[in-house]
């Protein structure tokens, strides 16, 4: 895509963006072109946050924390980033073309240019600036993106105004079911035909043997983790059906769902 069709891609997707009253552009587009819908209240759209969740929404805020983490899964994590790329595009594929995804939280950018291959434009959001800097520093992707600093409990977005929503290694670090609702309810409302959501499995042997050796030692489990029911049940609570939910691997807790509108 030309430079002219890029700047003419993103005038239509800042279309799309939700503003509290009263409030507009200059309000939240920073000098660097990011769109900043956080200004210190990471907690957002919760009337209640679990401590894990708040901890973790912090951790990648400098650039310096988002960068090593981003450098360190690159070199560690090959095997699995194969993996995951796999299935996205497997899921992906059955929704493409798409004109615009949200790639939610987007991390560095990870998978950026697996979305990018079947989407016309990607809005790229994450509550962690550092995140957001380190994408908009390395990201060589052909599509244009448009970087927002958000939460996903309230993403400032109009309803159905993207084809799809990504949501990839958040809800494992959300401590409540209450929290993955609220996250799901916010991933469906946006999008218009799907959302891809990724999620640690409550049923799967990893998590099975966990909550048993806590009961043996009597030590409380705080979990992190769904089972396909519950996430099913929440999904059609706003108006979504699981269509498919691979798990990454054979001895993996983590799986994907594909959600259908
Ligand atoms: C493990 S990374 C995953 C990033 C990317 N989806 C991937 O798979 O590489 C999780 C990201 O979630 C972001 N995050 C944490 N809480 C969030 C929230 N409430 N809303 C949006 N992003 C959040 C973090 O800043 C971090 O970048």
């Amino acid at each position: 895509m030309t430079q002219d069709g890029k700047e003419l891609h993103m005038k239509d997707i800042e279309e799309v963006l939700l503003f509290p009253q009263g409030k507009g552009k200059r309000d939240f587009l920073r000098l660097d072109g990011i769109w900043d819908f956080i200004d210190g209240e990471a907690d957002a759209g919760m009337p209640r946050i679990e401590p894990e969740t708040s901890k973790y929404q912090d951790k990648y805020q400098s650039v310096v924390s988002a960068k090593s983490y981003n450098v360190g899964y690159q070199r560690r994590k090959q095997k699995r980033t194969q993996k995951e790329t796999a299935i996205l595009r497997s899921l992906l594929a059955g929704h493409a073309p798409a004109e615009t995804v949200l790639d939610m939280p987007s991390g560095g950018g990870r998978l950026s240019p697996v979305i990018g291959k079947f989407v016309q434009a990607i809005i790229e959001m994450d509550i962690s600036l550092g995140q957001l800097l380190y994408v908009r520093e390395n990201s060589r992707i052909s599509v244009p993106q448009l970087c927002i600093r958000a939460s996903g409990f309230q993403i400032p977005l109009k309803d159905g105004s993207v084809d799809g929503s990504v949501c990839i290694r958040l809800s494992h670090h959300l401590y409540s079911l209450e929290e993955k609702e609220k996250l799901l309810s916010e991933l469906l409302r946006v999008a218009r035909r799907f959302v891809i959501f990724s999620f640690v499995d409550s049923n799967s042997l990893k998590y099975t043997l966990r909550r048993w050796r806590h009961r043996i030692v009597g030590t409380p489990l705080k979990t992190n983790s769904i089972t396909v029911g519950e996430l099913g049940k929440i999904t059609k609570k706003y108006g979504g059906n699981i269509a498919a939910c691979p798990a990454i691997g054979p001895f993996q807790a983590h799986r994907y769902a594909l959600i259908v509108k």
